[in-house]
């Protein structure tokens, strides 16, 4: 090999490591998780049972009435990290399609439902919760309220919709989501005596 030729070959390799991306690429943006209001339901003073199973209450020995569900997931960022560490609020009614701990608003409900709960999520973003599937009540179709804490910071607030809900099309929180209603719609699947559905939170 001559000199010259010795030295186009190494003028090419370095033309085609020139050519190779010095970052990797990022990964493809999430469309995030639609946002929703609190709404009028979230609890005035919060329970002294507030953990991830809302089918039981400290002690009580029975069971919520309903349908147990649980709901798994991960609550990333838009580029897909994981949230660790966050902290996730549910708040939904009971099989009797009455909220709890919002004062004299609502006449009492099922005393074995918690009504509201929260979870943390865990390195890889996982969370885990068991609650009631959601019923329908005055004018709004089952949904599951939800808020995300980051820390002290509120980072998403916004509903769980289960895929068939009696009333999807005619709930106006669903119907003005549009196409997005998706991003906030699980499929429900049995699951011993109860269901589960998985659902992605996008902060
Ligand atoms: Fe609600």
């Amino acid at each position: 090999m001559t000199v010259d030729t010795r030295r186009r070959r190494t003028l090419a390799l370095l033309g085609a490591s020139l050519l190779l991306p010095s970052t990797p690429a990022l990964p493809a943006d999430r469309v995030p998780t639609p946002r929703m209001t609190e709404g009028p339901f979230y609890p005035r003073a919060f329970p002294q049972d507030i953990d991830g199973d809302l089918t039981r209450v400290m002690g009580r020995s029975a069971v919520a009435q309903g349908t147990v569900l649980d709901v798994t997931g991960r609550i990333v960022d838009r580029t897909g990290k994981p949230m660790a560490r966050a902290k996730l609020e549910v708040w939904q009614c009971d099989n009797l399609g009455l909220y709890h701990h919002v004062g004299d608003m609502q006449p009492a409900g099922d005393p074995d439902f918690q009504g509201y709960g929260a979870v943390s999520t865990d390195e890889e973003g996982r969370y885990a919760f068991r609650t009631i599937k959601p019923v329908p009540y005055s004018g709004r179709s089952p949904h599951i309220h939800f808020l995300v804490r980051d820390g002290s910071r509120t980072a998403l607030v916004s509903q769980m919709f289960i895929e068939g809900g009696a009333g999807n099309e005619q709930d106006f929180l669903f119907r003005n989501l549009g196409k997005k209603a998706e991003l906030v719609t699980m499929r429900l699947e049995n699951a011993g005596t109860g269901l589960r559905g998985t659902f992605e939170i996008v902060v």
